[in-house]
């Protein structure tokens, strides 16, 4: 009889990024390197700008996915805005309690994919999360962002450019981006970044993508 070979070995889910045990096990470790622990400049530039034109940010629906330790969620919600941030790591979520503390705005454990909004997003703030997706998620996650966001609606943030195969981070290519957002968005904006924290230094850039109607 023909011996059948062995199947590849199942991973545990502590090392498949595509689950929240994966996340769980680096935040209570404390081994966050993606962790910038504040506001990044090129986030600030974008609100303070926003802020001054007319209707500015008051009321304004942003969704933080994949917040983490949720630093800007903190930041924007303070700025007038009405923030919900989401985590899918229950570990993660408890790091972003801490960090928000008593705040205006919602704190979800949920997954980015499949959680109901309760209207939609004017804007979505993209840092170190496409990038903390298995590169066979990317098909999904134009189509997800699109699905969220209101007509005219921005995703604005830091993608993580790298041809790097291992990860995460993920590292993705220009034109692979522009092929995952394109049918969905425009591209306004595609500055490079000064304050990058090491794990992410040089290889970074902040983009803003309006929704296509
Ligand atoms: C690399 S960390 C970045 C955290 C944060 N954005 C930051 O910049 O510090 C990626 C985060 O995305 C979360 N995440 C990954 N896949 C997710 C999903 N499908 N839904 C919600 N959160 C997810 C992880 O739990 C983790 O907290």
């Amino acid at each position: 009889m023909k011996e059948m070979p062995d199947s590849p070995p199942v991973k545990p889910r502590t090392q498949q990024p595509e689950h929240p045990e994966f996340w769980d096990k680096r935040f209570s470790e404390g081994t966050t390197p993606w962790n910038a622990g504040g506001v990044p400049s090129a986030l600030r530039s974008f609100v303070q700008a926003e802020s001054t034109q007319a209707p500015g940010l008051a009321n304004r629906r942003m969704l933080v996915p994949g917040c983490g330790h949720a630093w800007e969620a903190a930041w924007l919600a303070e700025q007038g805005m009405n923030v919900t941030a989401l985590d899918f790591s229950a570990t993660a979520v408890a790091e972003a309690a801490r960090t928000l503390g008593t705040w205006s705005g919602t704190l979800l454990q949920a997954d980015f994919f499949s959680f109901p909004p309760t209207a939609p997003f004017d804007l979505v703030y993209e840092r170190a999360f496409l990038c903390a997706l298995p590169r066979r998620i990317w098909p999904d996650y134009g189509a997800r962002m699109y699905q969220l966001m209101a007509p005219r609606g921005r995703l604005i943030g830091f993608f993580f450019f790298s041809d790097e195969p291992k990860g995460p981070p993920f590292g993705i290519q220009p034109e692979v981006l522009d092929a995952l957002l394109a049918p969905w968005f425009k591209r306004e904006a595609d500055l490079p970044v000064t304050d990058s924290i090491p794990v992410f230094s040089g290889k970074e850039r902040w983009q803003v993508w309006r929704r296509r109607d």
